[in-house]
């Protein structure tokens, strides 16, 4: 575990000492009103407590429960299994399939001429599918991929963007007992080699292009020099995105397959797999804090009860709700509340293909006016860069429609919490800042919209099931310090792919027996969580997680550059963003446009997306007498605040050096 008092203890303290300032004066609660509490699944302090106290004294009667609410071919023998902790498993012995329970359950009741997904795409297209329309094209789509060899348990990378086809592929592979592992449309080809290697998938699901502010992008040719470099792929499934007779797409003989050709003739009723609860669901990489993203594990019915009921609670969904998530599938949060969580519910979810200023600044009020959007759930970074274009862009819609509205993904600061509030919900909409984590499955900290207060920038109180606790280094409880969850959950990771040392090692060695997910946390008078970011050398920027090793060891790969530390800062925007130092190699002759090449070079091998907010050549880096490079005094310089102490450092003149040299840039 890389939590060293360099990283980490300090850095609590620092983030302590600058954020708990803004939060301690931030006593504000917006408390729902009474017609949104009667009218909601959880409406009172009461109930929640009561629910919540079953779940955590009796965790096995409360899931048995919800997961009755859910379709089996087989119950379970028992509900949680903690033999071999912290390889946890959930609902053990019982048979499911996922699809089954997010397209097939509903198709005997009203819901089967429902809406399930409205799509837009970037140009202004649309498809609406019926929750038996999407039957049917799962179903097509899952005998195409039986036809190509695909069978249970099989790794399927899928490199989509933001179309239907991808929400049908995902549950395409759930039907058959696939294992998909989504990979982020802006990922390059040697971030989707590398995951597949990984994983060793036989295919790859992708489209010939992808839509981005009017410009289309060949997303095919990614992957084709991706995969030049991935013996286990054996085959390459193309879905046009593009106007066929403008955009080129080259077809491997014998690789390659149109998508539209494969579903031509093929039946349209596919059994779905009995899946063993826990049978792996899904792959999805996430950075962690080593150079190597990992492969975190998803299985098939604990994810399922506890994406069904996070949706269901956190989100009060009901049958006549537009629900709209607006993040990328290519992340967890699309995983759980584009597909899985809203589907499973039978609730109608809007999946958006493009940018939010696409033609212009308008597009997301357009598109919540256009649906009757009753329920948005975005990012903070999302709400910032709205507020920085000004509420005219919202105000030249109706956005009555809208009832509850939700963040996730980063710590939301006051500010924007009451702009969304005011702007956004027209002061009627409770918001619920969700705390929670790729790792975790589904929402772990937030407050229930019809009957918890909530208090701008706090992610609330636990959801059910979930035991949290605030832990010193020494693993005394706290009041400001390591977040850590005291139980397991059905919705929980079962390990890291190939590595599960490096589980154990990564999530449950900090303290016997409890899940650090290394976000440091402060717990108010009320009970109340207020996250304060990662304790680890993950940085979280607009949401998206960068491990800085990793981009340490991409810039030391190139030849120019000697030594890399990549530290995240504060960012007005973004919430962090990524500043670089770099030493280069003495031979090496730098032109002017180096960093360029080094931008260039970053894109190349992660994406555009970890392209650091500043790179800073430097002649030297500040390290302990030990060789440590000291991060914190690199933060110090790139946020402006006063200089640690550099009586340990080796040399402490570079100290001066590189913050003038910070200051110039
Ligand atoms: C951060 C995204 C504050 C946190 C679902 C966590 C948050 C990481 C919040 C996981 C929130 C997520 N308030 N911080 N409401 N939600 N985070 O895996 O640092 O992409 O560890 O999952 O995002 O990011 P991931």
């Amino acid at each position: 575990m890389a939590v060293t008092a360099d990283s980490a203890g300090e850095d609590i303290t620092m983030k302590k000492n600058n954020d708990i300032k803004t939060i301690l004066n931030e006593n504000r609660m917006f408390a729902p009103s009474d017609e949104f509490a009667s009218g909601s699944h959880i409406g009172s302090r009461e109930e929640y407590d009561t629910l919540y106290h079953q779940s955590i004294d009796n965790p096995e009667q409360f899931w048995d429960r919800i997961a009755n609410e859910l379709h089996w071919f087989k119950k379970w023998d028992r509900v949680l299994n903690s033999e071999n902790a912290p390889f946890f498993s959930w609902f053990d012995n019982a048979k499911t399939n996922l699809a089954y329970n997010c397209v097939d359950r509903h198709l005997g009741s009203a819901l089967r001429n429902k809406a399930a997904l409205i799509w837009e795409g970037e140009p202004g297209d649309q498809r609406i599918l019926t929750y038996w329309e999407l039957y049917r094209e799962v179903n097509k789509f899952a005998n195409a991929l039986k036809n190509l060899g695909i069978k249970k348990g099989d790794r399927i990378a899928i490199y989509l963007p933001m179309i239907p086809e991808l929400a049908i592929s995902m549950l395409a592979c759930a039907r058959l007992g696939a294992v998909h592992s989504v990979i982020f449309a802006g990922f390059s080809a040697e971030s989707i080699r590398d995951r597949v290697n990984d994983c060793q998938a036989r295919m790859v699901i992708t489209s010939d292009a992808s839509w981005r502010k009017g410009n289309i992008l060949p997303l095919k040719n990614i992957v084709d020099e991706a995969v030049a470099e991935c013996p286990s792929i054996r085959d390459v499934v193309v879905v046009r995105r593009s106007p066929a007779s403008t955009f080129p797409c080259h077809i491997k003989e014998g690789r390659d397959h149109w998508y539209h050709r494969l579903i031509e003739s093929v039946s349209m009723v596919c059994p779905a797999e009995e899946m063993d609860s826990e049978d792996l669901l899904y792959l999805l990489y996430t950075s962690g804090t080593t150079g190597k993203p990992k492969g975190i594990i998803h299985t098939t019915g604990g994810y399922m009860v506890y994406a069904y009921l996070t949706m269901k609670y956190v989100f009060d969904i009901k049958p006549e709700d537009v629900f709209w998530c607006t993040a990328d599938i290519g992340w967890v949060t699309g995983h759980s509340y584009v597909v899985y969580g809203p589907l499973i519910n039978g609730a109608t979810c809007v999946m958006y293909e493009g940018a939010p200023d696409w033609p212009d600044r308008g597009r997301f009020w357009e598109i919540v006016e256009k649906y009757g959007v009753s329920i948005l759930y975005t990012a903070p970074t999302a709400i910032r860069t709205f507020m920085k274009w000004g509420a005219e862009w919202p105000a030249k819609f109706d956005l009555k429609s809208l009832r509850l509205l939700g963040t996730v993904g980063e710590p939301i600061n006051p500010e924007a919490w009451i702009w969304y509030h005011k702007i956004i919900g027209g002061e009627r909409c409770p918001i619920v800042d969700t705390w929670w984590q790729t790792e975790t499955g589904g929402i772990m900290i937030t407050p229930l919209p019809g009957c918890i207060p909530a208090k701008p920038g706090s992610a609330g109180l636990p959801f059910f099931g979930i035991e949290v606790d605030i832990l010193t280094d020494e693993g005394k409880p706290a009041d400001a310090g390591y977040l850590v969850i005291k139980k397991p959950w059905p919705g929980m990771l079962r390990g890291i792919y190939g590595d599960q040392d490096r589980y154990k090692n990564t999530y449950w060695s900090k303290w016997p027996n409890v899940y650090f997910p290394a976000d440091g946390a402060r717990r108010d008078d009320d009970g109340y969580f207020w996250i304060l970011g990662r304790v680890d050398d993950v940085v979280n920027v607009s949401g998206h997680r960068i491990g800085t090793a990793e981009l340490e060891s991409v810039f030391v790969e190139h030849k120019g550059v000697c030594e890399s530390a990549v530290i995240g800062v504060r960012h007005e925007v973004k919430g962090q963003a990524l500043v670089a130092f770099v030493t280069l190699r003495e031979e090496f002759k730098v032109h002017e446009d180096f960093e360029q090449e080094l931008a260039d070079w970053v894109t190349a091998k992660i994406g555009k997306f970890a392209v650091p907010e500043k790179i800073i050549f430097t002649a030297d880096l500040p390290k302990t007498r030990s060789g440590k490079i000291m991060r914190r005094l690199l933060r110090d310089i790139a946020d402006g605040t006063a200089l640690g102490n550099i009586t340990t450092l080796a040399d402490p003149s570079v100290i001066a050096s590189l913050k003038t040299k910070y200051e110039e840039d």
